[in-house]
């Protein structure tokens, strides 16, 4: 095939934004598949860099860094460092995690918009842009959104509605409203350098459609075709931000790189750090060689929504530019839902990958098993924490787990762990034989099909067969009469879990290296497997070890009842008011005396987190009152303060305090207090009604 079969491979996978830690989807998408492939080709010896690292700039920065109240440069730090360590622990194999905000990456994407610009491929506009008076900014298509005008929903972005999918230019949206104030932006006049994407149309349905239509798989090939359908426009390659990459022109002081400009330049310019780190060529990995045969095989890993930027922007880029490679495939995935809803990380509606750590230690092959077996290549797909343990419980335990430990088990309590030729070979032997010889070339062509579902279908599959014959040949029966049989049973086996141990490398890597020290094997490449004899007559096994533990009940229910929490705290948060109570009389509603009281003394009430002690001037009397706001106001800013207070409330202890009365506090759906008091100053007593 192909496209495992060239000289050199340049594998990415999309540079994730550093502005929040990383879940499940994340794997599912771009990590879990190029991992796989790569782990293949470095299996088969082949030439490969596999490059990844934090996406650094953009809005999704920004508007993280405001919500968390701390800097970009803050921000990128924390998750940069959050998002490698999980790659790390997943075992993800990148050659190198890069990070967008490096020098060597700003050089490098300012050198690619200097040339575009240099040979006039940009077109200049002025444009209308939105602006937020308060703030003095323009704002960032992510800063606005409104009224989707495609499917009407409410809250989709200026550049895209998460809804429906469309993408979209913030005019575009019905009642725009900056997330920055909350107010309407105004129109300003701005200058840009735009991308002529309609001029590259042609170039660009030759390529894909001509040259890719039975390389894509359908569901990227279908979304290119529906953007060329739609006609391609010129999109702006510059922003007005103050985070990003400067454009790298006098009259463009102040502005910034558009992010999708900068960002799979990242994959470029973390190939030159790990070829300065390694003393490789970069331009090996990047740049058209002499003779076309030489080209490194580029493939981008990405989940769905980043196709356009894959298949039409970058290749437009690189094509422009003239010295680069173009993607040789962009196998896309879907999206991958959680428990019936989709992922969402402004919902904690997620599987965290560094909580799933701690709560699952050394269990990442576990994860990835599942995840690969449920990849949504196709379609959506959708993971469950009951599906989740009945994989692990029912596969992974009961078939290969199984499996290989009755083999060490029973290798050492016989013939003290050695594996020894008994008997001659009989035809069950030579048929299990055969049927491993084949296994590989399914597993290897399914890889190439970038069909990792099946691909690990498949080497479960070997397994099953290791089960089935040792449950056919029963040793722990035949060793009562005949020894010589058990050993070449036990010989045929342990080819078998050798066997596996050699194609669970690209999918579950340190079951592996479990399987390779139990046998006491250095570990193998792929022309190993189908063999029937990577384990010679008297070998000695290592000792065994433990692969894989169930899942439990209780496990679950506490992954579950996790998800049930995040819900209930969602619909609190998203109640933006109380609902309204049951009607009462006039006649209830005279009943309650409510005055206007100024506070003439306020201390904390000892011991209590809450709870201020207030001495109120309420124009009758000078009353003590315990109000729990102490965690929104300090006493020495509220003294003096005007209050409305409740005076006909039956006096109540609190914290061996007499409380006569209450003051009346606007509460919001965070919980947030605050006063609820006349205009201007209003004499104490005055009755409110
Ligand atoms: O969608 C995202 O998370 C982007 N940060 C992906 C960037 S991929 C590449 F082009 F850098
Ligand atoms: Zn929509």
């Amino acid at each position: 095939m192909s496209n495992t079969s060239k000289k050199r491979y340049t594998i990415t996978s999309a540079l994730p934004y550093a502005n929040g830690p990383l879940h499940i989807g994340h794997l599912a998408g771009a990590y879990i598949p190029g991992d796989i492939f790569v782990r293949f080709l470095r299996l088969n010896n082949k030439d490969v860099v596999y490059v990844c690292g934090s996406d650094e700039h953009g809005a999704a920065i920004t508007i993280r860094a405001k919500k968390e109240g701390i800097t970009p440069r803050e921000i990128i730090d924390k998750y940069n460092k959050q998002i490698k360590e999980s790659f790390e622990e997943f075992g993800i194999s990148f050659d190198i995690y890069h990070r967008t905000s490096e020098p060597i990456h700003h050089q490098l994407s300012q050198e690619f918009f200097l040339n575009l610009y240099e040979k006039g491929e940009f077109v200049e506009k002025f444009s209308e842009q939105y602006y937020d008076e308060e703030y003095n900014q323009f704002l960032a298509d992510r800063y606005i959104v409104g009224t989707c005008p495609n499917c009407k929903s409410e809250g989709a972005y200026g550049d895209q509605c998460e809804k429906c999918g469309t993408s979209l230019s913030p005019t575009d949206l019905i009642n725009p409203v900056s997330t920055l104030s909350g107010k309407t932006p105004i129109l300003r006049k701005t200058k840009h350098w735009y991308l002529p994407l309609d001029k590259y149309q042609p170039w660009l349905e030759q390529w894909l459609i001509n040259e890719k239509k039975d390389v894509l798989k359908s569901n990227v090939f279908g979304q290119c075709q529906s953007w060329l359908k739609s006609g391609l426009h010129p999109r702006s390659m510059t922003r007005d931000l103050d985070w990003g990459v400067d454009v790298p022109l006098a009259e463009a002081e102040g502005k910034k790189l558009y992010v999708w400009l900068d960002a799979p330049i990242g994959y470029i310019s973390a190939t030159k750090q790990w070829a300065l780190d390694t003393g490789k060529n970069w331009e090996d990995y990047w740049k058209k060689q002499e003779d076309p045969a030489d080209d490194s095989c580029l493939i981008h890993f990405i989940g769905k929504d980043n196709i356009v930027f894959h298949c039409i922007i970058f290749p437009a880029i690189l094509h422009a530019h003239g010295e680069y490679i173009l993607p040789e495939n962009v196998p896309a995935n879907e999206f991958l839902n959680l428990e019936g809803d989709k992922l969402s990380t402004s919902r904690n509606h997620a599987v965290w990958l560094h909580e799933y750590l701690e709560e699952f230690p050394g269990k990442q092959d576990e994860l990835r098993y599942v995840l690969t077996s449920i990849l949504p290549e196709t379609s959506d797909a959708e993971f469950t924490w009951k599906d989740f343990q009945a994989r692990i419980n029912n596969e992974l335990v009961a078939i290969l787990g199984n499996f290989v430990n009755r083999v060490m088990v029973l290798s050492h309590k016989y013939f003290d762990g050695k594996i020894l030729m008994g008997s001659p070979l009989n035809e069950v032997d030579t048929t299990v034989f055969a049927e491993l010889a084949k296994a590989p070339a399914g597993i290897e062509a399914s890889i190439q099909q970038y069909r990792f579902r099946e691909a690990m279908a498949q080497f479960i599959q070997v397994a099953r067969i290791g089960n089935k014959y040792l449950a056919d040949e029963e040793p722990w029966k035949v060793i009562k009469n005949d020894e010589e049989r058990v050993k070449t049973v036990l010989f045929v086996a342990a080819q078998i879990v050798a066997n596996l141990a050699v194609l669970a490398q690209p999918f579950l890597p340190k079951s592996a290296t479990k399987l390779f020290e139990m046998l006491n094997l250095p570990a193998t490449d792929w022309a190993q497997a189908g063999l029937a004899d990577m384990l010679t007559d008297g070998h000695q096994l290592g000792e065994v070890q433990l692969l894989f533990e169930k899942v439990t009940d209780e496990q679950v229910a506490f992954q579950l009842e996790k998800l049930e929490v995040s819900k209930a705290s969602n619909i609190a948060a998203n109640a933006k008011v109380d609902p309204i109570k049951e009607n009462i009389t006039f006649d209830d509603f005279v009943k309650m005396d409510i005055r206007v009281g100024t506070i003439i003394e306020a201390e904390k009430v000892a011991k209590t987190k809450k709870l201020l002690k207030l001495t109120i001037d309420t124009g009758l009397d000078k009353r003590t009152v315990v109000s729990g706001i102490a965690e929104f106001f300090k006493p020495e800013e509220i003294v003096g303060k005007q209050v409305s207070i409740l005076v006909n409330l039956e006096p109540r202890e609190i914290k061996g305090i007499q409380s006569q009365g209450m003051i009346l506090m606007a509460e919001d759906a965070d919980g947030r207090l605050d006063f609820v008091n006349p205009n201007t100053s209003v004499k104490a007593g005055s009755t409110i009604r």
